[in-house]
């Protein structure tokens, strides 16, 4: 299955599926069918920067599309979009729709969008399920609206936020609860106020590409989180310094377990000749050497994950920090196993120039987590780091 914007060229087979729906009037409120020059029209509404019409292939062929439009003209509605679905019934029960759903809630945020409403007439129990299943929840009511020949209909807007809210998240824990975006953001305020701050801007001067907030975010999730600490991607010390301040300052015994195979950057601020040689040295300086379990290797080299899988124990990850070399599936499928449920985890590299190799790695493997459900997305803080949990049991699948 591949999912791509739509472009001229395929909107015959939009039409035919949209007409197909027409014909059996069951998900749509339209009774005529819509004519190429309609589509045309309606492919003009469309924008891949702020309302997608995405279609998904398979095997070349046009098994569905969706497609986001304003759900209302007036400015206070600009965050958002209303989103409409349609499967072609030669792929039904394939999971395309929940694949179109899936891939506009992992890119929602990005287009603007903080929330996102659908119109599903009341008997359309398959779509209701399937919208439910995804986190959406029923917000409307429209009792015997729409009349289809000679029956009367109630038409149910069906929602969601984008990220999802606790209040319409019932299922989402205290903890999350705790730790949505806001009171993050605020938390990362608070800190501002405290030595901690003027002490991770020191360190990130020194030894740190990340920026200060995450350096905050990182030190704040190693203090709280239940489980050790791995770092993928050490470089010369500056993340594991923040993780392992935050592991001093929750008093816990948790581990600070950091990969990285060394070998030398050139870099204006931060170059290194010889980065493994640097990363003990400066952890030494900072008098931070004994908390720290440093590995020297490859992360998905056979024996380091022997290593971390020694130097865990029992235990689980807490907090995973991933700043490597862009192959972020490589990684979660070598460490999903001894992630626990609800880790915090932080990606660099997923915010960058689209040309960047690194960068659009990155965003696809994490975006198709995001998908299948197993990573659950913060939100977009603009600092080019992805943050957000592990799933243990995908809350989206
Ligand atoms: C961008 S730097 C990390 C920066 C660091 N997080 C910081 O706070 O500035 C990336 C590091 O990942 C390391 N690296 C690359 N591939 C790796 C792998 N497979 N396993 C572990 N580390 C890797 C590189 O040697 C490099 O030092």
């Amino acid at each position: 299955m591949m999912i791509r914007d739509a472009v001229e060229g395929d909107l015959p087979a939009i039409i035919d599926i949209y007409n197909a729906a027409v014909a059996t009037s069951t998900a749509t409120a339209q009774l005529e069918p819509v004519t190429p020059a309609e589509a045309r029209d309606w492919l003009k509404d469309h924008s891949p920067d702020r309302f997608p019409l995405w279609v998904l292939e398979i095997d070349g062929q046009i098994a569905g599309y969706l497609g986001c439009k304003p759900f209302l003209p007036r400015c206070a509605y600009r965050g958002t979009a209303e989103l409409s679905v349609y499967v072609d019934e030669r792929f039904r029960r394939r999971g395309v729709a929940k694949r179109l759903l899936q891939h506009t809630l992992a890119r929602a945020p990005l287009f603007g969008i903080n929330a996102l409403v659908g119109l599903i007439f009341g008997d359309n129990e398959p779509s209701l399920r399937l919208f439910e299943q995804l986190g959406f929840r029923r917000w409307g009511l429209f009792p015997r609206i729409a009349r289809v020949e000679a029956a009367e209909r109630d038409l149910i807007v069906i929602g969601r936020h984008c990220p999802a809210r606790t209040d319409s998240q019932p299922e989402v824990d205290s903890d999350s609860a705790r730790s949505g975006p806001f009171e993050l953001m605020q938390t990362l305020i608070e800190y501002r106020q405290q030595p901690i701050h003027g002490q991770l801007e020191k360190i990130r001067a020194k030894y740190s590409m990340l920026h200060l907030d995450v350096l905050l975010l990182i030190y704040h999730f190693a203090k709280n989180c239940a489980g050790h600490i791995l770092e993928i991607g050490a470089f010369v010390g500056g993340a594991t310094m923040a993780a392992t301040l935050g592991v001093r300052a929750s008093g816990k015994s948790k581990k600070v377990i950091a990969i990285e195979p060394g070998g030398t950057l050139k870099h204006s601020r931060l170059g290194s000749r010889d980065i493994w040689r640097d990363f003990q040295r400066n952890l030494r300086k900072q008098r931070l050497s004994e908390f720290v379990t440093s590995i020297k290797g490859q992360s998905f080299d056979p024996g380091i994950l022997a290593t971390v899988q020694e130097a865990l124990g029992p235990e689980q990850i807490g907090l995973l920090i991933v700043d490597a070399d862009g192959a972020v599936k490589r990684h979660l499928d070598i460490y999903k196993e001894k992630l626990a449920d609800a880790a915090w985890v932080l990606i660099d590299d997923y915010f960058g120039p689209q040309e960047n190799i690194k960068v659009s790695a990155t965003r696809k493997d994490v975006d198709n987590f995001v998908a299948s459900g197993r990573l659950e997305p913060l939100g977009f803080y603009g600092w080019g780091t992805w943050v957000g949990r592990w799933r243990v049991k995908p809350r989206i699948a």
